[in-house]
């Protein structure tokens, strides 16, 4: 009898902590999201007041006007960015986010305006950053509100992005400068733009983008990688053979060191490319990269990673905040896949989301409007070191959604 009613209480008990848990986690959603309500207002008004303030003359300021928010200056001051920027299409994308989860009118008539913004960039032939621009931002519009006048525009974008692939090489180009440095560069963060690729076959019923996305993904998983799927950030290629002409690094700490937004982006990327072809050797690739990312020693306690994982310096090093924000993104995706480490791969993306809450965020009515602090843009340069960055908040929003969804 004694033992059953302890059982009993055991069994309470579980249930009871289970429950509060599980009302913990559902409170942090809600809060991040009540707290981006809040900011992301005031970040408008900021917006529009950088805007009056663009020092530019009146022809720059006519044909590339300022549209969306990237980071702070050394100042303080806040950055705004013309549409031909590849952070152009984030701050949208959060807009799209905010009327997803609270399904406001007033945040999709928002989301709208700095979406319509970026439509001139569907003829961008110049950059692989196009899947970046458009898919966070017309893609998110046309997911949540079906408007037929955002397929077009899609498609040209796509169209525009294909533009760039190498066939001998197997690989879309990513940048066009450096020149004399290399002759078709391909880093990593390119795995992003292939979502694009995958939506326009699924709306075209072209096959053309998803054999180009699949190529691209494959030829990246062969010379993009180290033995310990750690990833280089640039692979240089000849177009004629197909050759790897080098291996680099341009944003990380060495060409032998790797990046932590660039192996975030491997396994955002490979995550979503099982998701759109349930190729396994994707999904291997997106486990391989996530124990690369939990196993290695210098992975701070609170899962936030340096800016680059063998910075020389660490554990004084900045971190970069939105290649956390990417990982626990790409985990709540890749927990829903199943296999042994499902439930590992939400819990570590819960203790992301909650110390990026509790440790990372910005001050509600400062920091220009951004959600969270401490990212690395690109060190080397001494570029938007430990600043606030609207991808890391894009990618903070889209991890809450998934973790929302996810319960
Ligand atoms: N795609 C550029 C970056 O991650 O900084």
């Amino acid at each position: 009898m004694k033992n059953k009613k302890i059982g009993l209480i055991g069994i309470l008990a579980i249930g009871l902590v289970t429950s509060c848990k599980m009302q913990q986690a559902g409170d942090l959603v809600k809060q991040n999201f009540d707290f981006a309500s809040e900011q992301l207002t005031y970040a408008l008004q900021e917006i529009e007041s950088a805007k009056a303030n663009d020092d530019r003359d009146s022809l720059s300021k006519a044909e590339k006007p300022l549209v969306s928010p990237r980071t702070l200056d050394e100042n303080g001051k806040l950055k705004l960015v013309v549409s031909r920027d590849w952070t152009s299409g984030f701050f949208p994308g959060e807009l799209w986010y905010m009327y997803e989860y609270t399904k406001d009118p007033k945040w999709e008539e928002q989301a709208r305006a700095f979406t319509a913004n970026l439509e001139v960039q569907k003829y961008t032939k110049s950059t692989h950053d196009l899947g970046f621009m458009m898919y966070c931002s017309f893609g998110n519009g046309l997911r949540l509100t079906n408007d037929e006048s955002y397929k077009p525009i899609l498609l040209e974008a796509a169209n525009s992005l294909i533009s760039r692939y190498k066939p001998n090489a197997r690989i879309i180009r990513s940048w066009d400068h450096n020149r004399d440095k290399w002759q078709c560069p391909v880093i990593i963060d390119n795995m992003m733009n292939l979502e694009l690729l995958f939506w326009a076959t699924k709306e075209s019923g072209d096959s053309t983008y998803y054999n180009i996305a699949v190529n691209h993904a494959n030829t990246t998983i062969k010379n993009h990688f180290r033995e310990d799927y750690g990833t280089y950030h640039v692979v240089d290629y000849d177009t004629i053979t197909g050759e790897v002409l080098n291996r680099h690094t341009h944003q990380g700490y060495a060409h032998e060191s790797t990046w932590a937004r660039g192996e975030a982006w491997a396994l955002y990327g490979y995550t979503m490319c099982y998701r759109e072809t349930k190729d396994n050797t994707y999904l291997d690739q997106a486990h391989h990269i996530a124990d690369f990312i939990f196993s290695h020693p210098n992975l701070p306690l609170d899962l936030i990673p340096y800016w680059d994982f063998n910075a020389p310096e660490i554990p004084n090093e900045p971190r970069d905040v939105s290649a956390a924000a990417i990982i626990a993104s790409a985990l709540y995706e890749l927990s829903t896949f199943g296999g042994e480490k499902a439930a590992q791969y939400k819990e570590q993306a819960d203790t992301i989301v909650h110390n990026l809450t509790l440790q990372y965020r910005a001050t509600l009515n400062e920091d220009g409007g951004f959600l969270l602090l401490h990212s690395t843009g690109s060190k080397p340069s001494k570029s938007e070191v430990d600043v606030p960055l609207v991808y890391a908040d894009y990618y903070f929003l889209e991890a809450l959604l998934r973790k929302k969804k996810n319960e």
